[in-house]
């Protein structure tokens, strides 16, 4: 094993670029080609790989180091006999000067090699004039992929403004526009390869605008700046997206994304990781210098994304807008009670994650109805109301033992499903605070006058809002009865982690035929929600016919 020292590749004779990002730390085992650093200049960020294979014994460089070529980057213990010394191949490994050579280069080159490529040498005049606006000068890489558009037919840009924004594997780079004038024709997309002299725009230059006067500016730069380039290529002008993002932090004191229309600032390992995972960089606050978007904000969003919970995220789906009613009329705007607030987000929490599916079915209760009339008289002596929920209870509960798979709930990991050998049902009370769903335990083992006093005295601990938690748990299934109040059918959302749960709704005297003649009878609309992971539309229909059938027929429940 020998240590070598790796070193700043040639950067086209960049001087002091700066260190944005240290990709590797001590101990790490690198790969030949693995990015060590990331170098940033005013318009081009570019990765510096590795020359060889080793492991990192000391780092020299830290985040916003200005660094130039030949400047030590890190201790590098190698394999003996590893080809040439490392700090030959490091400037050797450099992918492609690119960006940062675009920008040094030009620096060193005060003739106007690069005007053509970007139309710079046309002659001044006082007409507009169409100008034809090419890649310029990218350090020899070939076939550079555009990756961003940032203006579009008939914006106006100032010189300087970005106009595309271009990626290699290990670099990416926007090219400015060398004049200010109105893009009058893109001639580049997205996917497009790119190379020295490709064709990006036609913009129409004001003739006051000269080239003359544009050069007579990018030539007056450098004397202010000493990096800047001082040929006429285009100018690495960004100060118009610069201002705009420093504006931006300016107005937020944390990182806000970019917003809408503003450019994404992060650089080429960055965007490609936001594709591998799909991330739309736009919705991503940067931390770095300029916002720029680092590896960390990726990671930080990502988190924060699975921490989310479904309810407040929508599943992905774009908010609801913020919109002012009151300008469209007089408002009220009332506080959501608490438990309002907890009954929305479990309600959002299942309808997101449970597939629902509802059947519809009605049942006949015409002889159900004529027994609890008949025990009436009864009910009063004994001090309790036998509305038709007890009997809904007990044919639920009957039909929850005949159909194991309603009693029981999909583990959280989606692994198992936990069949339960009890049956509480609860039951949707509504409250002057919201709705609660207290439970009532063993189902199964209660008589009717029981169940009608038990149901009785929950629904007005509820209302009195004097139910302990240990009274909400433990439910199985759920009845909604929406009976008393209207309404012909609707879809429940399945309490979950249950499985299942029963709306019941109006009853009303309809015409029946039986075979010779239509009956008035008395039917109850019922629709029975599932999750369709754990039931399929036949397990269903076979629980909502037993369901059915007794209720229309009670003596079944004592089958
Ligand atoms: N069709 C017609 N009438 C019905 C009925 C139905 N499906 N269900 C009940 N009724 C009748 C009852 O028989 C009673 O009339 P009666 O005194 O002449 O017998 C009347 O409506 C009032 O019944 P109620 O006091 O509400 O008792 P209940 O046992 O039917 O219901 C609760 C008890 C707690 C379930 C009910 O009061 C409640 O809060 N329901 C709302 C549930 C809810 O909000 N669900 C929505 C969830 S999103």
């Amino acid at each position: 094993m020998t240590k070598e020292t790796i070193k700043i590749p040639d950067l086209g004779g960049g001087e002091g670029v700066e260190v944005i990002e240290v990709c590797v730390a001590v101990g790490d085992v690198v790969e030949q080609e693995d990015s060590l650093l990331v170098l940033e200049s005013d318009k081009a960020s570019m990765e510096v790989p590795a020359p060889k294979s080793g492991k990192v014994v000391s780092i020299a460089m830290s985040v916003g180091d200005s660094v130039s070529e030949g400047d030590a980057i890190l201790e590098l213990e190698v394999a003996e006999g590893s080809d040439e010394p490392a700090s030959e191949s490091a400037a050797e490994s450099a992918p492609e000067p690119d960006a940062a050579a675009e920008q040094t280069s030009a620096a060193d080159d005060d003739t106007d090699g690069g005007n053509d490529t970007a139309g710079a040498a046309q002659p001044a005049s006082t007409a507009e004039r169409t100008e034809t606006v090419k890649v310029p000068d990218v350090g020899g890489g070939e076939g550079i992929e555009v990756i961003e558009l940032c203006v579009a037919e008939g914006d106006e840009v100032n010189e300087g403004d970005s106009l595309i924004v271009l990626e290699s594997d290990k670099a990416s780079m926007e090219v400015p526009a060398p004049f200010t004038g109105v893009v009058s024709a893109m001639l580049i997309k997205v996917g497009d390869a790119a190379s020295e002299g490709t064709a990006i725009a036609e913009m129409r230059v004001a003739g006051a605008n000269s080239v003359s006067d544009a050069k007579a500016e990018q030539t007056a730069a450098p004397a202010e700046k000493a990096d800047a380039p001082m040929s006429a290529e285009p100018e690495p002008k960004n100060e118009a997206s610069t201002a705009a993002r420093e504006g931006a932090s300016t107005s937020s004191p944390s990182p806000a994304p970019a917003a809408p229309g503003e450019q994404v600032y992060a650089g080429p390992a960055v965007r490609k990781l936001a594709r591998e995972f799909g991330i739309d960089l736009s919705k991503v606050s940067g931390s770095g210098p300029r916002k720029r978007i680092v590896k960390e904000d990726l990671h930080a969003y990502v988190k924060q994304l699975a921490k989310v919970p479904a309810a407040a995220a929508g599943g992905g789906i774009e908010p609801i807008p913020d919109v002012d009613f009151a300008k469209f009329g007089e408002v009220d705007i009332q506080p959501l009670s608490k438990l309002d607030k907890l009954t929305a987000a479990n309600m959002h929490r299942s309808w997101l994650n449970l597939p629902h599916v509802t059947q519809f079915d009605d049942a006949d209760i015409t002889e159900l109805e004529d027994f609890r009339r008949e025990m009436k008289k009864e009910a009063e002596q004994r001090g309790v109301k036998l509305t038709p929920l007890p009997f809904l209870l007990k044919a639920a509960a009957a039909a929850l033992r005949g159909n194991a798979k309603f009693n029981a709930s999909l583990s959280a990991d989606g692994e198992s499903i936990v069949y339960k050998h009890y049956v509480h049902i609860g039951m949707a009370v509504d409250t002057p605070a919201g709705l609660v769903v207290p439970v009532i335990r063993d189902v199964d083992k209660k008589s009717l006058w029981e169940l009608a006093e038990e149901t009785a005295e929950l629904a007005k601990k509820a209302r009195e809002r004097k139910l302990k938690p240990a009274d909400m748990q433990g439910g199985c299934f759920t009845i909604s009865s929406l009976g008393n109040i209207g309404g012909t059918g609707f879809t429940p959302i399945i309490n979950a982690p249950e499985v299942a749960i029963l709306g019941v709704s109006k009853l009303a005297v309809k015409p029946v035929w039986d075979g010779d003649s239509f009956q008035p009878r008395k039917l109850l609309p019922l629709s029975l929600s599932y999750d369709h992971r754990v039931i399929n539309g036949a397990d269903a229909g076979k629980f909502f016919t037993e369901l059915a059938q007794m209720l229309a027929d009670i003596r079944r429940l004592l089958l």
